[in-house]
């Protein structure tokens, strides 16, 4: 391994967590989805649903972000049962903003099959877990842990910064993570095997930030090699960065009597079952407007309404985005007419809001 530390040893290990622990105990965030220590230690244990629709939600998302979220799926679909029966597109509208939504079409089908194979109740394997749509390696640990209090080395972004910092690992992300979550390995154990990975997680988010981390109010001072380097924050160590393609496209915002015309996203694929505007597909190069204007649902007057952009996790795109009032008797089989003052309801990514927004048919 790149690193000039070597694997810990039992005692450093014991010390480490017992200073961790320690300072959870005083320093715990108080997650709605959490068992608090205290609450923990008299007995109570977490909901399964509520620890897994949290984790779902919170892979790329922060926890201010899937705040909010969280609890208007709990409130709308305050178990299991109540979230497998719900229409699809249901689903994909409460979800709609929060990003990755392969997420919200894995949740729904992995609530049917924990209803419908499972009897309602959540696998408590690592192994088993798996299994479900949705849930890889991270999610799978996090639950055993967390909801069943099984030791299992749970290891998301968090996790991968303390121990390439606790442990000065010089090998760059990704090629780190093999490394790291080892190491993260040597640290789990029976003992409190809920609230270590939680414990990890806050100090993470809280103490060892990935720009400015506060070593002088952490835990693990004493026990950490890069807070002896000149910059922390210089670990975990990064390959280059893979710049970023640009694409090209075109939006088309047809209104009629305060409605707007919208349509669904193939199943599969990016923003898979969302709902869009029509729109041209997406190029390397930039089209002239009389190109863009082919892909256009109908002739119309376009009035061109300016250039959104959106960043997406393998390229960034920009849309022109056209604008016309559809004329009296256009009819279409293709998508429906949404109205403008609902556009709320409707399972509109990001991107979309974005488009809608630059053609005056959203707030900015
Ligand atoms: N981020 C993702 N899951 C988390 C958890 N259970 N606790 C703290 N931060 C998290
Ligand atoms: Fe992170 Fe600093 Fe704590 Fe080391 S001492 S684990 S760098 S916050």
């Amino acid at each position: 391994m790149d690193t000039d530390s070597t694997i810990p040893l039992p005692k450093t290990v014991q010390a480490c967590r017992k200073a961790l622990l320690g300072w959870y105990d005083a320093f715990a965030r108080d997650l709605p989805w959490r068992v608090l220590p205290a609450a923990r230690a008299k007995g109570q244990s977490a909901d399964p649903y509520a620890v897994w629709l949290s984790e779902i939600m919170l892979q790329q998302t922060s926890v201010t972000a899937v705040k909010g979220y969280y609890a208007a799926f709990l409130g709308r679909w305050p178990e299991v049962e109540h979230l497998a029966a719900a229409p699809l597109e249901e689903v994909l509208s409460a979800w709609a903003g929060l990003g990755y939504y392969a997420r919200a079409r894995n949740l729904h089908a992995c609530a049917q099959i924990v209803v419908d194979q499972h009897g309602g109740a959540f696998p408590q394997t690592e192994a088993e877990l798996r299994t479900l749509p949705g849930i890889g390696e991270y999610t799978a640990a996090a639950i055993a842990a967390i909801v069943h209090d099984v030791p299992a080395n749970v290891v998301d972004g968090n996790v991968d910064r303390v121990m390439a910092r606790l442990h000065r690992v010089e090998t760059p992300l990704p090629r780190a993570k093999t490394d790291l979550k080892s190491l993260a390995a040597h640290y789990v154990l029976p003992h409190r095997a809920a609230d270590w990975p939680q414990a990890l997680m806050d100090l993470g988010a809280i103490i060892c930030r990935p720009k400015t981390p506060k070593c002088d109010l952490c835990p693990l001072e004493r026990f950490c090699l890069a807070t002896k380097t000149v910059n922390p924050a210089d670990y975990p160590r990064r390959s280059p960065k893979a710049v970023r393609p640009e694409r090209y496209g075109a939006a088309f915002v047809l209104c009629r009597d305060e409605s707007v015309l919208l349509r669904r996203r193939p199943t599969k694929g990016l923003l898979g079952g969302m709902s869009e505007v029509p729109n041209s597909v997406w190029q390397a190069k930039k089209a002239t407007n009389e190109v863009m204007m082919l892909s256009a649902p109908v002739e119309a007057v376009w009035q061109n309404m300016g250039v959104i952009r959106h960043v997406f996790t393998h390229f960034s795109l920009q849309l022109d985005v056209y604008k016309a009032v559809a004329s009296r008797g256009y009819q279409t089989n293709e998508g429906w007419w949404a109205p403008r003052h609902a556009l709320d309801e409707e399972a509109l990514p990001s991107l979309m809001r974005k488009v809608l927004a630059q053609a005056g048919m959203l707030p900015k």
